[in-house]
């Protein structure tokens, strides 16, 4: 069942018919570069060794998008989708070799958000950041937020596709909870609302990976109550002279439990632990709280400031207060650092012999940071079954977080080698059977695709079980549903299912 083998020139003679020129770009067109890097975020695919797209579409309506899938359906040439381009390993942008030629078809420009506060629903287009979504939100209403993720220029493509989470995940799940319609092209070139996807498709869309079933160009989103103020609070305590490793204990066992209200995260870098919190109240429920049930942590009235969700929002992605909401409408178009990321499940809590050692490690040469994100509350009471993503029942989220800035390949080889080291060596302390992680921190050393059948699939579970646990299996049989020909391929999408399971 693999694709037709691909006709290149075909398939762009089909493109240059079908398109305006206006939204293509070829290898030779004058801005094929700056449209192919004007969203990749992670400079280690910035290079020429890079194998990058035949084509970038940069489709401004449906039917530029739908003639794109049929032209590549008809000559052999896979599209992938790309919305923020902040995909961890670039795979909306680039692949691992040039044996398969892709095209690349751009949403940046279908970013509209419309807001219907009265009815607490949004209706956006997968170009649109999650910082454009968010302020929108709070120029129709300051009672009104959205469960999303803290990076304002995370495109909601791929992140709805992937589940996405921040700092409201306690209080009411995922972002990918809160899609109560989607408008997708499928393999065919089909534009499709829930209705005529199916459930089965629209449960696979919320959650099972981008570029694996289809181009989604609009999400119509149910938005959150959140308060007129909310409080926040960021302290530092030190390894040495403050005993973050006993504060890290107990975290372990409070943030998962607290009241929904509360997200209580932690940033590990250096010999500092960082307590970052949102509470969805005012500064004295959130004290008080505190001191109940975390009162080793030592948090003040003074260390906590009261605010409106939307300045929350810009406090916890520019650190600071007194930020202008304009800067949520930034893209930041330019790559700045190399990074690597990686992440875990943990299901109980990591001895504190285990976290002497990840001081040690952060001390290192070569060392990143660590990110600790409490799940509990509203997540804990979500089937895993309900949407691809499987990790409801889990204490907290793991992130491991690799970055640099200069070019070398000694240079990524000593963050790779400490992030991987890492990794390892916490096997023991994380989920197992299989070991977890969140597929918005895309990770190609889980294992990549290969081949196609029976062996395709079995390759794909030992990275797909990691992402989806038992759901792997469904997503697999949505995909043999939807897309035989596995026209929606990467490194890393669902494969179909092998008929003979
Ligand atoms: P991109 O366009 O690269 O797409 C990612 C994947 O989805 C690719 O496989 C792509 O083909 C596919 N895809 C894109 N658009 C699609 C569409 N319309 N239809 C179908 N498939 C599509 N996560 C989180 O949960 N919480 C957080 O707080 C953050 N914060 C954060 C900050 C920063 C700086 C980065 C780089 C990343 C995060 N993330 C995150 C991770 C983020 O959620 C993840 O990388 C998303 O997949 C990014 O979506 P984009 O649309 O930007 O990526």
């Amino acid at each position: 069942t693999s694709a037709p083998s691909s006709d290149t020139a075909s398939f762009l003679r089909c493109l240059t018919v079908h398109l305006p020129p206006q939204v293509l770009y070829t290898s030779t067109s004058p801005s094929y570069t700056s449209v192919l890097e004007s969203s990749i975020k992670n400079l280690l695919f910035v290079s020429p060794a890079t194998p990058t797209p035949l084509a970038i579409i940069t489709a401004t309506n449906a039917s530029h998008v739908q003639a794109t899938v049929r032209c590549g359906a008809l000559h052999g040439v896979r599209v992938r989708p790309r919305s923020g381009g902040h995909d961890y390993e670039g795979l909306s942008y680039r692949s691992l070799t040039t044996a398969r030629p892709f095209a690349v078809v751009d949403l940046a420009a279908l970013r509209t958000v419309r807001v219907d506060a009265g009815r607490r629903k949004a209706w956006v287009g997968s170009g649109a950041t999650l910082g454009e979504l968010y302020y929108a939100i709070a120029n129709h209403s300051k009672r009104l937020g959205f469960p999303g993720g803290l990076g304002p220029t995370v495109g909601l493509g791929g992140h709805l596709s992937g589940g996405g989470f921040g700092l409201l995940l306690r209080k009411h799940g995922l972002a990918a909870d809160h899609v109560v319609d989607a408008v997708m092209v499928d393999a065919k070139g089909r534009l499709l609302d829930r209705d005529a996807m199916g459930e089965d498709v629209f449960w696979a869309i919320r959650g099972g990976g981008g570029g694996s079933f289809g181009v989604v160009l609009y999400w119509k989103l149910r938005l959150v109550r959140v308060p007129a103020t909310v409080t926040v609070f960021t302290v530092h305590r030190a390894r040495n002279n403050q005993s973050a490793t006993a504060l890290l204990a107990k975290w372990q066992r409070v943030a998962p439990k607290l009241p929904r209200d509360v997200f209580l995260r932690v940033v590990l870098q250096s010999q500092d632990a960082q307590f970052q919190s949102l509470y969805l109240g005012k500064r004295t429920g959130l004290v008080s709280t505190m001191a109940r049930r975390f009162p080793e942590l030592g948090v003040r009235a003074q260390d906590c400031i009261q605010m409106t969700w939307i300045e929350s929002v810009l406090y916890f992605a520019f650190y600071g207060t007194g930020e202008p909401m304009e800067l949520l409408l930034d893209r930041g178009t330019k790559p700045e650092r190399y990074f690597k990321a990686k992440s875990d499940y943990v299901s109980e809590p990591i001895p504190s012999h285990v976290w002497e050692s990840v001081w040690s490690w952060l001390l290192v040469d070569g060392a990143g940071l660590l990110i600790l994100d409490p799940y509990g509350g509203r997540m804990g009471r979500v089937a895993p079954s309900a949407t691809p993503f499987p990790h409801r029942q889990e204490l907290y989220n793991l992130q491991y977080y690799g970055f640099w800035f200069e070019n070398g390949t000694e240079v990524s080889e000593k963050h790779m080698g400490w992030i991987r080291g890492l990794h390892l060596e916490m096997e023991p302390y994380v989920s197992k059977n299989p070991r977890g992680a969140y597929v918005n921190y895309r990770d190609l050393d889980l294992g990549v695709n290969g081949g196609d059948g029976v062996s395709g699939y079995e390759k794909a579970r030992v990275w797909g079980e990691m992402y989806f646990k038992a759901n792997f299996e469904r997503l697999a049989a949505v995909k043999a549903m939807v897309g035989p020909h596995d026209f929606f391929r990467n490194e890393q999408s669902i494969p179909p299912l092998p008929s003979s399971r």
